[in-house]
């Protein structure tokens, strides 16, 4: 079976890449590489001997998809072409709902087109809002989000959902990821952004690395134990896994199913910091800050669904995570560059 990876040499993109090809599958990416490297599919080809045939197109462009459907037999779509900058989205989001929204609505086109019934979609745990309670469950109404990135994927659910009514052959899985960290163990492939990271663990491995002085830990007044902000931590291979599951689950099954892919276990920002010192036997500079605006307290998944489900749960421990998030960092101190 052919799945198109839209955005798919991206950090989520790249490691679903791999789990899809160990799993037998093969794999069309597109990417217009706003936020990624070509690097990371061919380290992806290296580990799996196996080819992947890839695309510069923007997902926006409705030529340049009609161009890839007509020439591979796609069956299934994985939609991660976004951004997904939250301070950024808050400075231009017309840019934000362009591209997000554009790039899912072009993708339904195409497959509308070329007669492809099976879509499965990058949503994020933000779709929750501030109101519902933790742990988050699938069946709690979407919440008021506190930026334009989040509100896209809220408003990118109610177009799948409304597209799956319409068409009831088609199969659309929504997947809420929690806090995707780690990367694969070879450490060839893992997260790679641009510039200074908004996101915790890109921004510990590079202090450890020494690319940053010291780590802001954003607020110690929250109501938890040692008042900093618990997360959902997921480790990339397992959140790609999921994927892998979520396409032989969509290919038997129409209509919209939603799951959340996280371990439900939080974790506090402290008790990440010194899990990354312990495990990988460096110290990570680190001062205590003001909040950041929008952050919230607490935020971890129910994920009893997926496993009852999907038959998915994670395997990875925190141990893993922090081991795999420094290999991916010292090997490659400045990315995919
Ligand atoms: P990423 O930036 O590494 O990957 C996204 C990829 O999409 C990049 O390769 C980028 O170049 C590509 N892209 C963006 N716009 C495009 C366009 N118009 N045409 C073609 N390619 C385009 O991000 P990621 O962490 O791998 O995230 C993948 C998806 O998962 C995103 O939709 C993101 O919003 C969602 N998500 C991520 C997280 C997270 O913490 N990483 C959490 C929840 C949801
Ligand atoms: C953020 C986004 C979320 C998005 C996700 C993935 C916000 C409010 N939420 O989630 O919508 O889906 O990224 O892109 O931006 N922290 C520090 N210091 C830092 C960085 C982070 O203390 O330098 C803390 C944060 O306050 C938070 C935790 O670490 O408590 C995790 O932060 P982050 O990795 O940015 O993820 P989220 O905020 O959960």
């Amino acid at each position: 079976m052919k799945i198109l990876l839209a955005g798919g040499a991206g950090y989520i993109g790249s490691h679903t890449a791999l789990e899809l090809l160990e799993a037998g599958y093969e794999v069309v990416v597109a990417d217009n590489f706003c936020n990624s490297s070509p690097e990371s599919i061919r380290r992806v080809e290296a580990l799996t001997g196996k080819t992947v045939a890839m695309y510069e197109a923007d997902v926006k462009e409705k030529k340049i998809l009609q161009k890839i459907f007509s020439e591979q037999e796609i069956q299934g779509v994985i939609h991660f072409a976004g951004l997904k900058a939250v301070g950024e989205s808050m400075e231009k989001p017309v840019i934000y709902y362009r591209n997000n929204i554009d790039t899912t609505l072009s993708l339904l086109e195409c497959m509308e087109e070329f007669g492809v019934k099976q879509f499965v979609f990058s949503s994020s745990a933000t779709v929750y809002g501030e109101e519902n309670p933790v742990p988050y469950v699938e069946t709690m109404k979407r919440g008021a989000c506190s930026n334009p990135y989040g509100w896209t994927k809220f408003m990118m659910e109610q177009i799948l959902e409304d597209v799956a009514r319409a068409n009831p052959e088609m199969s659309v899985v929504l997947l809420r990821y929690f806090n995707p960290i780690g990367a694969h163990p070879s450490g060839r492939i893992g997260e790679d952004p641009e510039g200074i990271p908004n996101n915790l663990m890109p921004y510990i491995s590079q202090v450890a690395v020494g690319r940053r002085d010291h780590l802001t830990v954003f607020g110690k007044d929250y109501p938890t134990k040692d008042g900093t902000c618990r997360r959902d931590y997921i480790h990339v291979a397992d959140l790609a896994r999921g994927h892998v599951k979520a396409i032989a689950y969509g290919a038997s099954h129409k209509g919209v199913e939603i799951f959340n892919l996280g371990t439900g276990t939080p974790y506090s920002v402290v008790e990440i910091v010194e899990a990354f010192e312990k495990v990988n036997g460096v110290p990570v500079k680190h001062e205590f800050g003001p909040r950041r605006a929008g952050d919230l307290p607490e935020s971890w998944a129910d994920a009893s669904k997926a496993e009852a489900l999907l038959g998915w749960k994670t395997e990875k421990t925190l141990e893993d995570m922090c081991r795999d998030s420094w290999n991916w960092q010292r090997r490659n101190p400045n990315g995919y560059r």
